[in-house]
């Protein structure tokens, strides 16, 4: 008698977690949906699949509810931050501090905090209020906007480089570099615009690194470029990571933010007359509006095969953070995907937490009180472009946000 002997043919990701009872989903964040579908959709996951196998992409697992995100957050020797981008495992890039991990990630962070603390962006506040009342100044006799790309987008660019202290006037090539750099990261078709964006804001650091070196000065990258790593100089090649870094991480969020702000806000008259009428209440509806639209799609890598909530996780899978779900989990928020101005104690992951928790929060915050407070002392009653069907206005991830957002109004109604 002939023993017939079939190997067992291994199972997929896909087959062993659904084997032991883990949700699977197959979810594209890359497709575009109209604005502020994401997070509803996010927000039935979360209710069906605290966690869940997504097989979009390669494979990766989402964190859904708030409890777990914090979990992975809080634990940084088993979900590392070596890939953060759910659907690259295996990055060729490794950017600083974002992908280090600790004890060396503190090394870096002690560099830049001191930069971004509380009482240094407080300084600030004049001259971010002076740039943005001159920008919608610009804009407020036109009736017409695309907010995102008129102002979210040029706004908190000109206060980056006034705080470094680079030239203004680079203002329109700032916004051209990080447009083309997230059209490549969630888009493989894009991959050249990122690629060139990347080489041409690192040739620009090169040529601002020697002049450094010829002409030290003490302002922002002048001090970066000078600091010590520990008990070491900074590298070149550090100091062109990390000013590439805060580039990509610091200007298109405070756009992205900007952008669901105002769309909520044109579409929501009550909660807009409440900023009109006391703009003192523009911090909490900032860190409402934050809560309620979380745009990060953040990711972590594996480091260890463990069972983590019944699912069996392997050293090398990717997972996302669902900050956007998270940050609306009705465990830990009454009527939580309802935007509230009044909510208290409102703690959400809009700006991640634990170790890497975001470096430029105090600024951000800083900035989307401004621009709420000066946009609608002069410009109170807009609305969207009536011309422009609401499915027109789309988002997608993996850093959420609008393509775009036609605002409309009477120029007699504005504000001198
Ligand atoms: C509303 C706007 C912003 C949002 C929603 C946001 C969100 C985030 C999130 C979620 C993280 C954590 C990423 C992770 O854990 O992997 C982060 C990190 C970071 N953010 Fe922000 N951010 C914003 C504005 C800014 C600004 C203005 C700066 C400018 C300095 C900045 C610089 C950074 C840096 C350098 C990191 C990396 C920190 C680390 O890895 O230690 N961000 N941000």
């Amino acid at each position: 008698m002939t023993a017939t002997h079939e190997e067992a043919t291994p199972l997929s990701r896909t087959e062993e977690v659904t084997a032991a009872g883990c949700p699977v989903v197959d979810f594209d964040f890359t497709q575009p949906r109209p604005a502020t579908e994401y997070f509803t959709v996010l927000d039935e996951m979360r209710e069906k699949s605290p966690i869940a196998w997504n097989t979009f992409g390669g494979g990766f697992w989402m964190l859904n509810r708030n409890a777990l995100v914090q979990e992975a957050f809080q634990n940084p020797q088993l979900f590392s931050s070596s890939a953060t981008v759910p659907t690259i495992p295996e990055p060729d890039y490794h950017f600083i501090p974002t992908m280090e991990n600790p004890p060396n990630h503190r090394l870096y962070r002690s560099v830049l905090n001191p930069q971004f603390s509380p009482k240094v962006v407080a300084g600030l506040e004049p001259s971010i209020r002076r740039d943005c009342v001159e920008l919608i100044e610009s804009l407020m006799d036109k009736g017409s906007v695309d907010l995102v790309t008129d102002f979210a987008m040029v706004f908190p660019t000109k206060v980056f480089l006034q705080i470094v202290e680079l030239p203004t006037e680079d203002t329109d090539k700032f916004v051209a570099w990080v447009e083309d750099a997230f059209a490549g990261l969630g888009n493989p078709e894009g991959v050249e615009l990122l690629q060139r964006a990347f080489a041409e804001i690192r040739a620009y650091f090169t040529a601002l690194l020697a002049e450094l070196g010829a002409n030290p000065r003490d302002d922002f990258f002048g001090r970066l470029a000078t600091s010590n790593i520990g008990d070491r100089p900074i590298t070149d090649e550090e100091f062109l990571n990390m000013s590439l870094v805060l580039i990509l991480a610091g200007l298109d969020t405070v756009k992205s933010q900007l952008g669901y702000a105002f769309y909520h806000l044109a579409t929501h008259d009550d909660d807009r007359q409440r900023i009109i009428d006391d703009p003192s209440i523009a911090p909490a509806a900032v860190e409402e509006l934050l809560r309620a639209f979380a745009i990060v799609m953040d990711g972590r890598r594996v480091e260890e095969d463990m069972d983590f909530h019944g699912c069996p996780m392997k050293k090398g899978d990717m997972v996302m953070l669902t900050l956007a779900a998270a940050s609306r989990d009705t465990l830990e928020f009454e009527h939580a995907e309802k935007v509230d101005f009044d909510r208290e104690a409102v703690t959400h992951f809009s700006f991640g937490s634990g170790p890497h928790r975001c470096l430029g929060s105090h600024l951000a915050r800083l900035e989307l009180t401004v621009a709420l407070q000066e946009w609608h002392k002069r410009i109170p009653h807009y609305r969207l472009d009536p011309s422009v069907g609401p499915d027109e206005i789309v988002e997608s991830g993996p850093q959420l946000g609008l393509s775009k957002l036609p605002l409309v109004w009477d120029t007699a109604s504005v504000v001198r």
